[in-house]
């Protein structure tokens, strides 16, 4: 059993499609074990994009991610971060495959919708960045 990360990210948001990334999730036999609505201030969202700080893109990335509201979420199952970034599809929408949630909605290769952890290391520091323990539903 594994879990991860997943955001959908302020453009998600706007478009409406927080039930659409939840019911692909969900679909493909994935469970959502915490989720809330949030609002980063700079400086979280620069902590949650640390590793990313030396990119061009870094300030950028920061603004979107503080443009509205964000929808993180802890999603489980086996392989679960394989299996969110596989459903998410390619970082760049143009690359990514027909089905996958970018591919359906994202506009840029910033405006990407949804965030998932990549590595299982990533997926403990990210999971821990928005949910307490409290809020972390085991074995429902
Ligand atoms: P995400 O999976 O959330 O992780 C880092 C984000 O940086 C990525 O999705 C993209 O939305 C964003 N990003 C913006 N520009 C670039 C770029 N040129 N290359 C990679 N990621 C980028």
């Amino acid at each position: 059993m594994e879990r991860t990360l997943s955001i959908v990210k302020p453009d998600g948001v706007k478009k409406d499609v927080i039930g659409e990334v939840l019911k692909r999730f969900e679909g493909a036999g994935l469970r959502i074990v915490a989720l809330k609505m949030a609002q980063l201030t700079r400086e979280e969202a620069e902590g949650f994009y640390a590793v990313h700080k030396e990119r061009p893109f870094f300030s950028s990335l920061v603004d979107f991610m503080v443009s509205g509201p964000i929808v993180p979420m802890i999603i489980e199952g086996e392989g679960a971060i394989k299996k969110v970034r596989d459903l998410m599809g390619a970082t760049n929408p143009a690359d990514a495959e027909e089905g996958t949630i970018r591919k359906d909605f994202a506009d840029s290769i910033e405006a990407n919708v949804v965030h998932g952890s990549d590595a299982s290391e990533t997926a403990a520091f990210e999971t821990s960045y928005f949910f307490s323990a409290f809020e972390k539903f085991e074995g429902r």
